[in-house]
């Protein structure tokens, strides 16, 4: 379990272990564009303010996981207790 942080609104929402970080938006209805929700295309990329993810998307370069600058929000998830994103 962590949190994430929306840095527009300053909502923070709690992310358990049996859900994404995509299904805890939407359940919270923000509307949130994804495609493969398996974390090869893309589409949900979502950029990373603070706290440092837990990558496990295939499409990241080992540079870009390293820089913990975006992730993948379909399949991704935290190795610090809240992130803080830009959304
Ligand atoms: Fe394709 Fe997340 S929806 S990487």
């Amino acid at each position: 379990t962590f949190e994430i942080e929306l840095a527009r609104s300053g909502v923070v929402l709690t992310v358990p272990p049996d859900r994404t970080i995509l299904e805890v938006l939407r359940d919270n209805g923000h509307h949130i564009n994804s495609a493969c929700e398996q974390g090869v295309c893309g589409t949900c990329e979502t950029v990373v303010i603070s706290g440092e993810p837990e990558h496990r998307d295939t499409l990241l370069s080992a540079e870009e996981r390293a820089a913990n600058k975006t992730m993948m929000i379909c399949v991704s998830r935290a190795r610090t207790p809240r992130l803080r994103l830009q959304l």
